[in-house]
């Protein structure tokens, strides 16, 4: 056993005698010893070593026994200080107690009372020192686990908030949000159902417009009526209403353990409301149910805002550019509402062809604009009634580039840009402006350049009649491949033969 392992006593006393057979003893006993002849000897000796248990007499020169174990109280509570006296009294004994001294005995003494004694207290002091670490341990442990759980609950609510902002943030239509929230809402709060109601101003009552049901089942139909008088009070309160346990909270049926409803508030002014309840099951809703909803419906709400703003501004965009091309064709009698057909046509062979909303939506309005470019051509081109110079039709043949210019420094709608640049392209790679060939050609442009060549030919022109249908069905049919995708052709053919082209009557 080297030093730091064994335990070590200091012994104190001013009997020389007993302070050196005390040292032998001990020291054979196998403990470390230090002895002082006084308290402030002891002092000394404690500023340096680290003692495991203290002997001290009482009355001593200097620093006596009582002041050395107030000082060792001081310096390290958990070192036991036995008094070893031979002038025993009550009150000496009394105040020693006080001092934080763990016994006292009295002289003359047997050195194994003393060992016994030592035994005793250092077994207590093991002890102590033990319970300490392992209180320190406990705590320390705890105070971890309280961490971890705070963080993990922190990195939780981080991923819920993250992921209600990204899926509202991906949305581009009103209609869209309202099943997003429902089905973030049930996802989130493990609820058996949620609804979204909107208000309606003029009667006064929720009308449904999305829901989401959760793992345990469908959506139930009754659960509305059940309800509306709880929600037109939270619609009226403007605050969120939780019911974590229903204990028959009134207004709200039994069947419904947990329920939450959430307004959905635009400017201060209830706009929907967000419904949710738990019907089966161990889920109740809490505060962070309903923390995590009201975010929802907050950012849903300014989700609903600014489409109803980029709505509004796209509204009035395209009214102000498609005016302009109603101005441009108001003044040639030859191509009064040419776009408008050309864009209806359109969107009938895009349908046939199976194109997409989205899609049938582009070429709807690039149809509308597909000639917007010729507010970029000179008038006494534009409306020369007899033929081109091969000079003035390339003038005329900018008016694609000029179009798509325009619909493009607006930084949105590159689909219909597109359309619009290309579509006089040829499917045989001599149309203009960039001679583009077969599928290189978008494929929405190669649409519309069969309805803008039919209306063009069912159109009287200064220098000519409008064609015959049959006349004009036979030049397209004969330009697939060459001037136009056979593929568009052929549907358009389809088309004809089942009666949905016609040739226009116009005024
Ligand atoms: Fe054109």
């Amino acid at each position: 056993m080297n030093d730091k392992e064994r335990e070590t006593i200091l012994f104190v006393d001013d009997e020389e005698g007993l302070v050196e057979l005390a040292g032998e003893y001990f020291r054979r006993k196998g403990f470390r010893l230090f002895t002082a002849k006084n308290g402030a000897e002891a002092v000394e000796i404690l500023k340096h070593e680290s003692i495991d248990c203290c002997f001290t007499d009482l009355n001593m020169p200097g620093m006596d026994g009582l002041e050395l174990a107030g000082y060792i109280r001081q310096l390290d509570s958990s070192i036991p200080v036995i008094v070893v006296t031979g002038y025993p009294s009550l009150d000496s004994a009394v105040n020693t107690l006080k001092n934080g001294v763990v016994d006292f005995l009295v002289k003359p003494v047997r050195f194994s009372m003393l060992e016994a004694c030592l035994g005793r207290v250092l077994r207590e002091r093991r002890l102590f020192i033990d319970n300490i670490f392992l209180k320190k341990k406990l705590e320390g442990k705890s105070r971890l686990e309280a961490l971890n759980r705070e963080l993990t609950n922190k990195v939780e609510e981080l991923n819920t908030l993250n992921m209600i902002m990204s899926n509202l943030s991906s949305i581009d239509a009103s209609s869209d949000i309202f099943k997003c929230v429902t089905d973030l809402a049930t996802e989130i709060t493990n609820a058996d159902e949620s609804r979204f109601y909107v208000i309606n101003d003029d009667i006064q009552q929720p009308f449904q417009v999305a829901a989401s049901c959760g793992s345990a089942g469908e959506i139930c139909d009754d659960g509305l009526d059940d309800v509306a008088e709880l929600l037109m009070e939270t619609v009226n309160d403007k605050i969120p209403f939780l019911v974590a346990e229903n204990k028959n909270v009134r207004g709200l049926p039994e069947k419904i353990l947990s329920f939450m409803a959430v307004p959905l508030k635009i400017r201060e002014r209830v706009f929907g409301i967000l419904v949710l309840h738990v019907i089966g099951g161990d889920t109740r809703f809490d505060k962070k149910d309903l923390f995590y909803m009201s975010f929802l419906t907050m950012n849903a709400a300014s989700s609903i805002e600014n489409i109803a703003l980029y709505d509004n501004i796209f509204d009035n965009l395209f009214s102000t550019l498609y005016a302009f091309v109603q101005a441009l064709e108001a003044r040639d009698p030859y191509t009064r509402q040419h776009s408008d057909r050309v864009a209806r046509l359109s969107v009938s062979i895009a349908g046939e062809m199976g194109c997409s909303k989205e899609e049938m939506d582009i070429i709807d309005f690039a149809g509308r604009l597909h000639d917007i470019g010729k507010i970029g051509v000179m008038d006494k081109v534009l409306l020369k009634p007899g033929k081109l110079t091969d000079e003035e039709f390339d003038m005329i043949k900018k008016h694609p580039v000029i179009g798509a210019k325009i619909i493009g420094q607006l930084g949105m709608w590159d689909r219909e840009q597109e359309i619009i640049k290309y579509h006089h392209e040829r499917f045989d790679g001599t149309g203009y402006p960039e001679g583009l060939k077969g599928e290189k050609i978008p494929f929405l442009a190669r649409i519309l350049a069969v309805a803008d060549a039919f209306d063009a030919m069912d159109s009287d022109r200064a220098y000519r009649k409008k064609m015959e249908i049959e006349r004009i069905m036979d030049i397209i049919n004969e330009a697939a491949g060459t001037q136009f995708d056979p593929d568009v052709v052929k549907v358009f053919q389809k088309l004809y033969k089942q009666g949905n082209i016609q040739q226009t009557k116009k005024e």
